[in-house]
């Protein structure tokens, strides 16, 4: 059982322990990962499926006290061990309570006590998933997600991370893989998605992600605010330049220098706020307010909106040209209805979330649910899912498996729909493949419209389609209102 395990080791040297941790890798077949910061740690448990940690508490580069404690919710199947010195006497008991450590080891570190402290912790962390899965199955059933001990309808849905973007889908993975190579470029980025979507998340992973993730982000929200107070938030001003600038105001744009500026709700800025924007990222200038001294501001811009800038323009409500300037790269971040296979990742992700800081520790979440979440079309999106998880984990009981009952009414109405679609017409006879997802499809489509009572727009937007694209299927599979209804 031991043999395919994955040990982290953080310390700041992993010198002294290189006869160790040969005999690890090579005589006891366990991977051994090291680091010796905290982000190094970080990345790694995000990446790759680690077993056990352990920790030297003192590395310089980490605050492993902390990070342990913050792993205790967000991987909290993970082995925590702390290497220790001896002159810790009475503290050592806080940190191991702090920490829930499974074990310590003290300096110097005996390899042969190591790797038996290793074994049976590995071993004592499998019976008691073997133990938690038997006491399930005679309580429960089969109906039940468990998210400690990961069964196989989880294995299949790999989860992803981009910085604290969580996401298992195509869409999502097709997304990030682009908005990491934007992150590699200065070009100003143009996020559009609808409410909820993740789309500040997105902006903060790319200048994390970038060679300006040293320098700050700073953000403002652009819409209902008047034109002098965000000239004067980005642009900054000098004192007396207008009634209530009482001292000089250095701005975003100035703040940021070497780093990234998000503008939120972009669409909403007014037409001559428009043209100083344009001007800034034409000569990349910055004018405060009252000033006539012009200073040179280096910042890339990513700007959201949940508006179609493109349908802005069209409209004439927004300039073209600081349009083409702003979509360097366009990242289009799909509604969570059209990334189903997002909504289990998410979910556990949240219960993990929420249930650590509620306090209430949550043991899974039933099938049906996961299936009504899949049926929904959640106009608010992933927020709109976590608030539901959130208020879900609120209702439940401590130790308890999150099911239908706790749903919020607009929810537990709903009937997994899409699923028992599947299950009528995969039982018509003689049908190839192609013909089964068609009539699969034209009946989805054609439940929505009714849903709907035919209103395109509204159908269109919940099955993540162009009115375009739900017209030519409405034609296709010659659906029309009078046949639907009758
Ligand atoms: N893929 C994701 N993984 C984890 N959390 C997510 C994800 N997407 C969104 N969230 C969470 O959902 C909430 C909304 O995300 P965010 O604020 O980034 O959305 P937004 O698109 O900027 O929304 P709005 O258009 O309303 O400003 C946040 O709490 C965020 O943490
Ligand atoms: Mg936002």
């Amino acid at each position: 059982m031991s043999f395919a395990s994955t040990i982290l080791f953080i310390a700041d040297s992993h010198l002294p322990y290189n006869a160790w941790a040969e005999t690890l890798i090579d005589g006891l077949g366990y991977q051994l990962l090291t680091a010796s910061c905290e982000a190094d740690a970080s990345d790694l448990l995000n990446d790759a499926q680690v077993d056990l940690v352990l920790a030297d508490v003192d590395s310089r580069n980490c605050d492993v006290v902390s990070l342990l404690t913050s792993l205790r919710f967000k991987h909290p199947d993970l082995l925590r061990l702390l290497l220790v010195g001896e002159e810790y006497g009475i503290r050592l008991s806080e940190m191991l309570s702090r920490t829930a450590a499974f074990q310590y080891l003290t300096k110097p570190l005996q390899p042969a006590q190591a790797s038996l402290v290793f074994k049976h912790a590995l071993e004592a962390r499998e019976l008691a998933r073997r133990h938690r899965r038997l006491a399930r199955e005679f309580k429960i059933g089969e109906n039940a997600r468990c998210f400690d001990a990961k069964p196989a309808a989880y294995a299949k849905d790999k989860v992803s991370h981009f910085e604290r973007l969580v996401y298992a889908s195509e869409p999502m993975a097709e997304l990030c893989s682009l908005a990491r190579e934007a992150a590699r470029t200065h070009l100003p980025i143009l996020i559009e998605g609808e409410t909820g979507t993740g789309k500040e998340l997105l902006a903060r992973a790319v200048h994390f992600h970038s060679s300006r993730s040293a320098s700050p982000l700073m953000i403002q929200n652009c819409g209902g605010i008047r034109d002098e107070l965000l000239h004067s938030e980005l642009f900054g001003h000098r004192r007396g330049s207008f009634t209530g600038a009482i001292s000089d105001r250095l701005g975003l744009f100035r703040a940021a220098d070497g780093g990234t500026v998000f503008l939120d709700e972009i669409s909403e800025i007014s037409p001559s706020f428009q043209v100083s924007l344009l001007r800034f990222l034409q000569e990349g200038e910055v004018k405060p307010l009252g000033s006539d001294q012009t200073k040179i501001a280096d910042v890339r811009i990513i700007t959201a909106s949940n508006k179609s800038l493109k349908q802005l323009v069209k409209n004439g409500q927004f300039r073209e040209d600081l349009y083409f300037r702003l979509r360097g790269f366009e990242l289009e971040v799909p509604p969570l209805r059209a990334r189903p296979a997002d909504i289990p990742v998410l979910t556990e992700f949240f219960v993990g979330k929420h249930g650590a800081l509620l306090g209430n520790r949550i043991r899974g979440v039933c099938e049906d649910v996961i299936d009504i979440f899949k049926a929904y079309h959640f106009p608010g999106n992933v927020r709109e899912l976590e608030n539901e998880v959130r208020r879900m984990i609120a209702l439940a009981k401590d130790g308890e498996y999150l099911t239908r009952r706790h749903l919020s009414p607009a929810l537990a109405k709903l009937k997994a729909s899409s699923a028992q679609a599947i299950v009528v017409v995969s039982q018509d006879e003689a049908r190839t493949l192609k013909q089964i997802v068609e009539m699969l499809e034209a009946k989805i489509v054609g439940q929505v419209l009714q849903k709907h009572r035919w209103n395109q727009s509204k159908a269109a937007r919940e099955l993540g389609l162009s009115r375009v694209g739900l017209a030519n299927k409405i034609k296709r599979y010659a659906l029309d209102e009078e046949r639907a209804t009758r």
